[in-house]
């Protein structure tokens, strides 16, 4: 059931953005982050947290898996994101670390 779930999310995902969020707000999405995700990356990988972004194996690989990535964290977290603050986190963790270029 969780499966089928989080395979629908990875569907709509994937469906409705070519190039995900490209008019989303990048600055508006450092402040959730800083918010609601950082403490726990932090306490997990140390300084900041953000060696989660940028380790060897990390599990994102590309902008849809990002979004997919944020997408679950949010509905695991139950942060009631709207998808608009979702793609304002996928642009601001892409500009700053992931840089996919679609
Ligand atoms: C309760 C702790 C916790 C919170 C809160 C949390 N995360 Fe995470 N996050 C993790 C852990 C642990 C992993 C690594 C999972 C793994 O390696 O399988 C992770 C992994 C990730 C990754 C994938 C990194 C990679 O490997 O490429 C992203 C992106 C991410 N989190 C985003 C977020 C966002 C956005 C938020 C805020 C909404 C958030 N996380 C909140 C614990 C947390």
């Amino acid at each position: 059931m969780k499966s089928l779930f989080l395979c629908c999310l990875l569907l709509i995902a994937s469906n409705s953005y070519a190039e995900p969020f490209k008019n989303a707000d990048a600055s508006a999405g450092k402040a959730l982050v800083d918010k609601n995700c950082i403490s726990c990356h932090a306490k997990s990988f140390g300084g900041d947290g953000s060696s989660i972004y940028t380790r060897e194996y990390r599990k994102v690989k590309t902008s849809k898996g990002l979004v997919a990535q944020i997408r679950n964290c949010n509905t695991m977290l139950g942060l009631k994101w709207f998808e608009d603050e979702e793609l304002n986190v996928a642009s601001y963790l892409n500009k700053t670390y992931y840089k996919f270029s679609e």
